[in-house]
């Protein structure tokens, strides 16, 4: 494996888009910071943890052509990679939250933020972000977080954590490229946080109640109506009110 480690910088994710679109980096090099000055998250948030207790991370994926309909497909692979990883070193009551969180105990433990880019020469590349508490056990302020050691009740070593993710994901990415991405959202769906339960949204302001259904391969998640209809929504129009 070939890895990059920093004590501290802005994002991984800008650093490793940076180095790949100037240099040549082999598949799944990692970039490792035990401090994000500027740490990013999904919808822009700042994704802002506790320096040297947790895992804040970036992986290089490059060349895998994902086509319209099977957009999310690393999505899924990267949060089945985690929680394999997790279930692997005995944390359990593991969920993924549509879109990509990771639960732990019903709270968030971890999150991912995948980037894509394409270089000069026409090449792809996607720079996968993970951020997965580990070691911080102070979450005041934050009722909804959480870490591996609070769930566990001890400490973990971080590198064992980080080896074990990314060698899922080697595994899970090249699933994809055989054209086998059955497994991952097997996995994908069983794991899925609130599945078959009642559970509030919101979209454009009104709120309503829906009950998970699905998530499909372009990340869209399937909710049963009060109507009994099905009706499919995008990411950044929902919003989950659990
Ligand atoms: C989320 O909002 O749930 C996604 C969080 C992703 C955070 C990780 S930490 C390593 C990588 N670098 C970043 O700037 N963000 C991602």
């Amino acid at each position: 494996m070939n890895i990059i480690k920093l004590s501290a910088i802005a994002s991984t994710n800008d650093y490793l888009k940076s180095l790949s679109t100037t240099q040549y980096l082999e598949n799944f090099t990692i970039v490792v910071a035990e401090h994000q000055t500027a740490g990013k998250g999904q919808m822009g948030a700042k994704w802002d943890v506790q320096p040297g207790k947790n895992l804040t991370f970036s992986v290089l994926v490059k060349d895998l052509l994902l086509g319209i309909n099977e957009i999310f497909n690393l999505n899924a692979a990267v949060a089945v990679s985690i929680i394999e990883a997790l279930e692997e070193n005995n944390v359990k009551d593991l969920a993924i939250k549509w879109p990509n969180d990771i639960l732990a105990g019903n709270k968030k433990i971890g999150g991912v933020l995948i980037e894509n880019s394409i270089k000069n020469n026409g090449e792809i590349f996607s720079v996968v972000g993970i951020g997965l508490n580990v070691n911080q056990t102070d979450f005041e302020g934050l009722p909804k977080a959480s870490s591996v050691a609070v769930v566990t009740g001890y400490e973990h070593d971080k590198t064992v954590l980080l080896k074990a993710i990314v060698e899922n994901l080697q595994r899970n990415v090249a699933a994809l490229l055989h054209k086998n991405a059955a497994p991952i959202w097997t996995k994908y769906h069983k794991k899925l946080y609130k599945k078959g339960v009642p559970m509030p949204f919101e979209k454009d302001g009104q709120r309503f109640m829906g009950i998970i259904q699905d998530v499909n391969s372009s990340g869209n998640l399937l909710l049963l109506l009060e109507d009994d209809t099905v009706a499919e929504f995008k990411i950044k129009e929902l919003q989950m009110l659990y």
